[in-house]
């Protein structure tokens, strides 16, 4: 979804940008005010039209995810941007179209630079950034054709895009600013000095299906790999067991778990898990410390304790879920890498922490037929 989500938003950048070179090349009116629209317009086209097909391209990892850092990037946006000013200033005083064509290209490569510059752990305020551009460029088409409903719709769009951007900030406390400067962000890979925790444990399926049998309350957070893996029919089933064993077992989701904003509540639905059970990462927060176990299913950056306990770390500041204050903590993934931010885990070391490697689909399933093996 979050990859088709990019490839639509970069039609309605290219629509803008078409509807523009209509508008300006078709005798029609032909006021300043209307040479400013087409201008403004084609603008936002043109950057919503590369920033998404970049975005189209590191969400469906045809790009690498880790960000492309020029030599003085912050000045090559910012001196596109005295361009576009300049040159609109230009165009509304003399209009010419060589003046438009030079600034397409320039918001094209502003477009193209200004989200390949953005890293990995950033990518979700992108989307929703350039959800909000597309909204601004289906308005400024609406300018362009006199169309009001056009204009409402896409102010719509591109405010509310502007304010789940904002959102999506704070969640991960990142300032605005920061994250269009870019830079921030890779794919499973660390970045950074890698840091010894020690050593990681380890437990098998058999284990795992003993300490939930033991337990009377359970917590799971997914997170990408629970997306990636197609796990949620599985962990779906693995809760009816467990809530049919007299286990108290829920949900705690992540505000950017996944790769879409609601990513995880999404996948819960579509496997039926009821909603009661699923709660936000503020409600379930206070109640890990009285846990017997959390599963921990293809989540890594959301459960990262380096984001509260290492100012340094990239993510330092992201609220997270805090597992490691439950009794047991068990990690379904199938290698030791990094998540999205490149950043290392330190929960994975902790003394109440154990591994459970493999495929999470694969994994859940087997945990099912142990529980079953055990109950015959
Ligand atoms: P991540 O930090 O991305 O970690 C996901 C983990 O899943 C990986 O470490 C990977 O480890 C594991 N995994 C992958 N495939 C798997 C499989 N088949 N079976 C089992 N495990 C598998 O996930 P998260 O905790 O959900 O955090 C989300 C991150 O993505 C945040 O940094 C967030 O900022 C970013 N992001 C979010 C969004 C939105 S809007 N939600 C959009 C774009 C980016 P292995 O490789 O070892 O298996």
């Amino acid at each position: 979804m979050p990859e088709l989500i990019a490839m639509l938003h970069s039609f309605v950048g290219l629509a803008a940008v078409l509807v523009g070179y209509n508008s300006y090349l078709v005798p029609g009116e032909g006021g300043k005010i209307h040479l400013a629209e087409v201008f403004i317009g084609v603008f936002i086209g043109a950057v919503t039209f590369t920033g998404s097909i970049i975005a189209f391209l590191k969400l469906s990892a045809r790009m690498k995810s880790a960000p492309l850092m020029l030599p003085g990037h912050n000045y090559i946006n910012l001196g596109a941007i005295v361009a576009f000013l300049g040159l609109t200033v230009w165009f509304v005083l003399a209009p010419a179209l060589w003046l438009l064509v030079l600034m397409t290209v320039i918001a094209l490569a502003l477009g193209l630079h200004l989200v390949a510059s953005i890293g990995g752990g950033d990518m979700p305020v992108v989307v929703s950034m350039l959800n909000s551009y597309s909204g601004w460029a289906a308005a400024a088409a609406g300018f362009m054709l006199n169309n009001d409903l056009l204009i409402i719709t896409g102010a719509l769009v591109g405010s509310s895009g502007a304010y789940l951007s904002y959102i999506m900030c704070e969640a991960m406390n990142r300032s605005f600013l920061s994250v269009i400067a870019g830079g921030f962000g890779s794919d499973g890979a660390i970045t950074g000095p890698a840091v010894d925790y020690g050593e990681h444990r380890e437990i098998s399926v058999e284990g795992a299906a003993e300490l939930l049998e033991e337990a009377k309350s359970v917590i799971i957070t997914p997170g990408y790999g629970m997306a990636v893996a197609q796990a949620q029919y599985p962990v779906a089933e693995l809760t009816t067991k467990l809530r049919a064993m007299g286990i108290k077992v829920r949900f705690g989701i992540h505000p950017v778990a996944g790769r879409l904003p609601g990513h995880m509540n999404v996948l819960l639905a579509e496997a039926k898990v009821p909603y009661d059970i699923v709660l936000e990462m503020d409600e379930i927060n206070p109640d890990f410390d009285d846990t017997d176990v959390v599963l921990v299913i293809g989540a890594n950056d959301t459960v990262n304790p380096a984001a509260l306990d290492d100012p340094t770390s990239p993510i330092a500041g992201m609220p997270v879920l805090e597992v490691w204050k439950a009794r047991n903590v068990i990690v379904f993934k199938r290698s030791m890498n990094a998540g999205y931010a490149g950043v290392q885990n330190p929960l994975f070391y902790k003394e109440n922490a154990q591994m459970l490697f493999g495929d999470a689909k694969v994994r859940v399933e087997d945990i099912i037929q142990a529980l079953a093996m055990t109950r015959v």
